[in-house]
């Protein structure tokens, strides 16, 4: 399953490859080592101005016809003839995958649904997700973060994402959620404490119902005890006569939990990955601290963390950058291309802290623009500022070894991180 997007592939199916069919005819297939380097591809693939049909291999099933340009990205994002409501399941069946997965509470969340339903969904939970509430996490942030550079003292070289990018926004969910952090490891996309899922940023079904068996047990506490939490405000959100549903509480509760963490850990890491390799953007935020705001915008911009967004389908014959795609068919839109397309940003591959990156689509565009933005922004500011204030000597533990990527087009995150931190 890959969330937010929320397409149930339960990986162990999906590597045998009879239970994929052929790529359809025209289908350029990309192998494993696309994570190392999309952008490559992208480029070559944004420069015919053309949509292609493109198989990504891979532990993830990924197919469709990928748009690469900014304008026509920002175009899809908002085409109401590109659906989601049922493209979860309408792909797996496409895949032959299984279409059973965890059920309803993952199939119709906000980032699986078209309006109505979306309007509707978005509207009660824009209620429970104010900026009142973003606002007011700012110190418990500030105080997680320290936390786990506290945790670090004695050490030398660690790995700044299992210690420090993924715990920290996990813990903020919890905060948001107004959960007990006992047991963070059941609620987290990497590493989780049933199954042990890590790497490639999917979620296995076992990992994501013993997700939702501990989410449904905090529903359940927060309506026999309801506190100043999200997940309390969820369950009491109310629009006249509406309200979310049990299984629609469950979902959003999920959605925010998957989408808020493995999104912002990518942030984070890969912010701190970019500077370390920039010694003079280091150098840069380091004397002015006040380009943290720009460099989190461009590290969003130059490795943005929900490289395609989520699945769509067409439900008429669309055309895009002159390649008509047939309805019933995948839309994949690359926003890590997007916003790496010199029609929009000038020399879009240098990484520049300084650069006017405003126009990215990292966070989508529309109806389904990210609703946890400025959250993610403000963990990635605290994130950034205490990380160089307290390390002035950080640096690659090995300046020398390739990077290494998840293994997901959908995804654009490092596995691990090595720092020397003195
Ligand atoms: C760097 C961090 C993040 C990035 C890059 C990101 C990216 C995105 C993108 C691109 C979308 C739209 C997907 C589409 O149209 O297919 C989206 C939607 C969404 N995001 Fe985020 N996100 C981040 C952090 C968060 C956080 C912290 C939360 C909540 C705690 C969150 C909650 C959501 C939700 C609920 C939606 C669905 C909105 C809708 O369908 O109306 N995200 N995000």
């Amino acid at each position: 399953m890959s969330v937010p997007c929320g397409i149930p592939e339960p990986r162990s199916e999906v590597n045998e490859p009879s239970a994929s069919p052929e790529p359809p005819g025209g289908a350029e297939t990309v192998d494993g080592s696309f994570a190392r380097h999309p952008h490559e591809s992208y480029r070559r693939w944004r420069e015919t101005r053309e949509v292609r049909q493109v198989r990504f291999s891979g532990p993830v099933p990924l197919a469709g016809w990928v748009v690469t340009g900014h304008a026509a990205c920002r175009a899809a994002l908002v085409d109401p003839r590109l659906s989601k409501d049922g493209a979860t399941e309408a792909f797996a069946r496409h895949e032959g995958l299984p279409t059973g997965g965890p059920g309803g509470a993952l199939t119709t969340h906000l980032l699986n649904s078209d309006p109505p339903r979306h309007t509707r969904l978005r509207r009660l939970v824009q209620q429970a997700f104010t900026q009142r509430r973003v606002a007011m996490l700012r110190p418990r942030i500030e105080a997680r973060a320290t936390a786990l550079l506290d945790a670090l003292d004695g050490s030398d070289e660690v790995d700044l994402i299992g210690r420090f990018a993924l715990p920290l926004p996990l813990a903020v969910i919890f905060d948001l959620l107004g959960a007990d952090p006992g047991d963070p490891g059941v609620l987290q996309v990497r590493g989780h404490t049933v199954t042990g899922d890590e790497g490639d940023g999917e979620v296995s079904v076992p990992t994501a119902e013993a997700m939702l068996d501990r989410l449904r047990a905090l529903i359940e506490q927060k309506r026999a005890h309801p506190g100043d939490d999200l997940l309390s405000a969820l369950v009491a959100a109310r629009d006249g006569g509406d309200r979310l549903t049990e299984e629609e509480v469950t979902s959003m509760a999920f959605l925010l939990v998957i989408a808020g963490h493995q999104t912002t850990a990518n942030l984070i890491a890969n912010g701190l990955h970019a500077l370390l390799a920039h010694p003079d953007q280091l150098a840069a935020v380091r004397a002015d601290p006040s380009l943290l705001p720009g460099l989190t915008e461009e590290v969003l911009r130059h490795e943005s963390p929900f490289g395609i967004a989520s699945l769509r389908y067409a439900t008429q014959p669309v055309e895009i950058e002159g390649t008509t795609i047939p309805a019933g068919e995948f839309v994949q839109i690359a926003l890590l291309a997007a916003n790496r397309d010199p029609e929009v940003f000038p020399d879009p591959d240098r990484f520049d802290v300084t650069r006017d990156a405003a126009g990215h689509l990292a966070f989508g565009h529309g109806i389904h623009r990210c609703l946890g933005a400025p959250l993610a922004r403000l963990q990635a500011e605290i994130a950034f500022g205490q990380v160089l204030r307290r390390y002035p000597a950080l640096r690659l533990a090995d300046p020398d070894r390739a990077p290494a990527w998840q293994d997901n087009p959908r995804h654009r995150g490092l596995l691990s991180l090595p720092v020397r931190l003195r």
